[in-house]
């Protein structure tokens, strides 16, 4: 099938090569001619494992395309993906206005049939907003269908070419039949295709979202109460989950949720919800829990040095909001880095992989280590922020020598509790004894 993606962001990149991975060809459009110049001689513009792989094999293969010219891969395709942008506005609610720029111009530009999928994580009667906008441009026939993308970034290849489900909201039985051919190897290995209407399936993107985010914070706070009793969050855990009905997954407690979409989701779906005159108020107390849990460790440093962490220098290993990705957005390494400086600490932070994008928005507010062991040099503490695999075993006796203190607030329970208790560390982490 020849397929349109429009726009080459996260989403639309990852599914763009995973359909041309399906044996699709795709015509992958978006406004900035640096970065489409840049895929067409192999550049991948994100950080993310295993993608470079796929995305060079499938344009060598001739499957995978590049173009600012809208029009000329409409023209191509009779199924067009929009993986645009919806960021928040000021209230929290999405902002459809790259969406519904783009109908107005397929609307413009068609002049046959197509399948209009939305990819982006939009709300609930998007689906008919798209719809209106493009019917009152043409009388040509279309439908639009809902396929919201639920890929982990870190996993996204992992995630994109074995999906747990495929969520399609269609009204139409032709644009069924057709997303139905799409997705055809993955229903052929036995991966579910869910078909519903479009505003369930708009509904199931955020409800699953919202549901994790609720998991973890919920997990966060039973840590909190750990603490409070003498409980140990990692038993309580391994309990819990083992009940299948709960799951081993996304219980993991630590400083807060982070990334493009969990606290953007949350945020907008509380926000639906108000304008239809709906209260969600187990994702109010979510946001709330979690924005104080992002700093939590912040109070523990400061107690730590006996109330002033003026002039004390910090070391913080991991900036990006989880591992296995560059990606830096409401990531729990900035809040504390934010609430650090303005107590009067100094910071030297190492991330091999974020660091460019930290440097872009703090500049030389704090120092930037080449290693996680340099970063470690003077520090009074070691706060760690992100679960990237070289900080699971580090040299305890290399740190102990370089640090001014022994002193280890671990946001992401990286260690087994009696480890830098042996190295002679004062170990703080989340949910367990100190
Ligand atoms: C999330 C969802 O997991 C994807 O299914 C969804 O498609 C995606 O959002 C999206 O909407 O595009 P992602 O933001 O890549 O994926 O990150 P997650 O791996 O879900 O982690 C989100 C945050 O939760 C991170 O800050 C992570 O550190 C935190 N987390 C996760 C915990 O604190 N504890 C856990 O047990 C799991």
């Amino acid at each position: 099938m020849n397929i349109t993606i429009v726009g080459t962001g996260y989403v639309g990149l990852v599914t763009g090569t995973t359909l041309a991975e399906l044996g699709n060809s795709v015509y992958c459009v978006d406004i900035d001619e640096k970065k489409v110049e840049g895929m067409k001689n192999g550049i991948v513009p994100i950080y993310e494992p295993n993608l470079e792989e796929m995305f060079l094999r499938n344009i060598q293969a001739e499957r995978l395309f590049f173009t600012t010219d809208l029009k000329k891969a409409l023209d191509k395709s009779e199924v067009v993906y929009l993986a645009l942008p919806t960021p928040p506005g000021e209230d929290g609610s999405a902002d459809l206005s790259y969406v519904l720029r783009v109908a107005h111009d397929i609307g413009e530009m068609m002049t046959d049939y197509k399948v209009i999928v939305n990819k982006s994580t939009v709300p609930v009667g998007t689906a008919d907003r798209v719809r209106e906008v493009i019917a009152s441009k043409t009388d040509i026939p279309f439908d639009v269908v809902s396929n919201p993308e639920f890929l982990r970034e870190g996993f996204a290849v992992e995630d994109s070419m074995n999906p747990s489900r495929v969520v399609v909201g269609a009204s139409s039985e032709k644009a069924k039949n057709i997303m139905a051919t799409i997705y055809q190897p993955f229903t052929n290995t036995g991966i579910p295709i869910i078909f519903m209407d479009e505003k369930s399936s708009e509904l199931t993107k955020y409800a699953a979202n919202s549901f994790l985010a609720v998991k973890i914070t919920f997990m966060n706070e039973i840590a909190n109460y750990c603490e409070k009793v003498g409980a140990d969050v990692d038993k309580v855990r391994l309990g819990m989950g083992s009940d299948d009905r709960i799951g081993h997954r996304f219980l993991f407690p630590g400083i807060g949720y982070g990334g493009s979409c969990f606290p953007k989701d949350v945020k907008a779906l509380i926000n639906s919800g108000k304008q239809d005159d709906f209260e969600f108020q187990i994702l109010k107390a979510t946001e709330n829990v979690n924005s104080h849990q992002k700093v939590i460790l912040v109070s523990e440093i400061e107690n730590y040095f006996g109330g002033s962490i003026e002039g004390k220098t910090i070391a913080i290993w991991g900036l990006a909001f989880k591992a296995n990705t560059d990606d830096i957005r409401e990531a729990s390494s900035l809040d504390n880095i934010r609430l650090l400086l303005e107590k009067g600490a100094r910071i030297v932070a190492y991330d091999a992989v974020a660091e460019n994008n930290v440097r872009k928005i703090l500049g030389d507010k704090i120092q930037y280590a080449k290693s996680m062991y340099e970063a470690l040099d003077g520090a009074d503490a070691l706060l760690i922020a992100t679960e990237w695999s070289e900080f699971k075993n580090p040299n305890f006796e290399l740190m102990a020598k370089r640090m001014n203190s022994k002193t280890i607030f671990d946001g992401r329970n990286m260690y087994p509790l009696d480890i830098p208790a042996q190295n002679g560390f004062y170990y703080k982490s989340i949910g367990r004894k100190t």
